[in-house]
């Protein structure tokens, strides 16, 4: 059930987080599906419902950062200073576990996903769920595995139904990409996913840029070839490939769907074109809003104009290549 963000409703949440249910809540980067992080039957219920293999580790939602030390069994400077810089905000740290977390949630890795959200609603469910005793929130993106993220309440509702005790409503989210994810479960940082968080900003506190995740990384979803995808077969092209496939369609019958940022709809076309944000950050926040719609018109193929090469372009060109990967 989708409701809003109002005091009685989230002390509801937090109360039915508590009883061992699934309530799913908005953060700044995309909704999360949340269960009870010291309750592995809970955690278990996340997997049920995204049908997520167990193996995958989920992400702790703490309400402080002083909260780590119950989490993880040590936090190099480096972690620390990450946190400090961007707590509360889109930063995943991995840091070894603390005795006691569950295999539930991290998928039976000796390490652990941490991040304090930002969101003001997120927030205050944390609040409240740490006031009736709760420690941290265990929640995946709010989406059925491999699929595309859901950045509003009724993404999260097309998902899940009424398998969710609650949804709590806060309209779009504002990044709309997931979290940054910096591992350092080897002692040296590892960029694990590209997010929320430029890789630049990651590299001015840390004084160099983090290795990227290499085949001894930990295992994160996010990493695999195929990921954030659509139902309908989506493919890649830079402004002059689609104007030309664009063309070339005229007659033949095949129903395609467009997303474009630079490019205009040319006159001849017959499907269905939407022109994204050419702005970055707004491509970023619509972006999976954009893939869900594209996807619902049950195209037979969607053509995505590759957005450009500048690092802040990384994250968006990042899960659009797995959401266009075949195979
Ligand atoms: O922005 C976000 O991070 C969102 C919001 C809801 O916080 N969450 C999110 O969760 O994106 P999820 O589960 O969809 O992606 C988290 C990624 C997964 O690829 C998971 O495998 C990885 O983080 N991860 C979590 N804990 C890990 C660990 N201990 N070791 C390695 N990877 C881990
Ligand atoms: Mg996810």
């Amino acid at each position: 059930m989708i409701v809003q963000p109002t005091p009685e409703n989230i002390e509801r949440a937090a109360r039915s987080l508590r009883e061992g249910a699934l309530v799913a809540f908005p953060t700044e980067t995309v909704y999360g599906l949340g269960a009870d992080a010291r309750n592995p039957d809970a955690v278990r219920r996340i997997f049920a419902a995204k049908r997520r293999p167990a193996a995958h580790p989920v992400i702790v939602h703490l309400a402080e950062a002083s909260a780590i030390g119950r989490w993880a069994s040590s936090a190099p400077a480096e972690a620390r200073a990450l946190a400090a810089a961007f707590w509360p905000g889109p930063l995943t740290l991995i840091l070894p576990r603390a005795p006691g977390v569950s295999d539930a949630v991290t998928g039976g890795a000796e390490s652990v996903g941490l991040r304090v959200p930002a969101h003001p609603i997120a927030r205050a469910l944390l609040e409240r769920f740490v006031a009736l005793g709760g420690d941290g929130i265990a929640a995946p993106s709010a989406n059925l595995f491999g699929r595309v993220s859901a950045t509003t309440a009724q993404h999260v509702c097309d998902d899940f139904g009424d398998e969710l005790a609650l949804i709590i409503d806060a309209g779009a989210c504002p990044h709309g990409i997931e979290s940054t994810i910096v591992a350092f479960t080897e002692g040296e940082p590892l960029l694990l996913r590209l997010g929320a968080i430029p890789v630049e900003r990651i590299a001015a506190v840390l004084g160099r840029v983090p290795a990227s995740g290499g085949p001894n990384a930990p295992r994160a979803s996010g990493t695999l070839e195929s990921h954030y995808a659509p139902r309908t077969p989506a493919k890649l092209l830079d402004a002059g490939e689609l104007r030309n496939a664009v063309g070339s369609l005229h007659g033949r019958g095949t129903h395609v769907a467009v997303l474009a940022h630079s490019l205009a709809q040319p006159a001849s076309f017959e499907g269905v074109w939407f022109d994204a944000p050419a702005h970055d950050a707004a491509y970023a926040q619509e972006l999976y809003a954009n893939l869900r719609a594209l996807d619902a018109l049950a195209a037979d193929e969607i053509w995505i104009e590759a957005p450009p090469d500048g690092p802040e372009w990384s994250a968006v060109r990042d899960r659009l290549r797995r959401a266009t990967h075949r195979g």
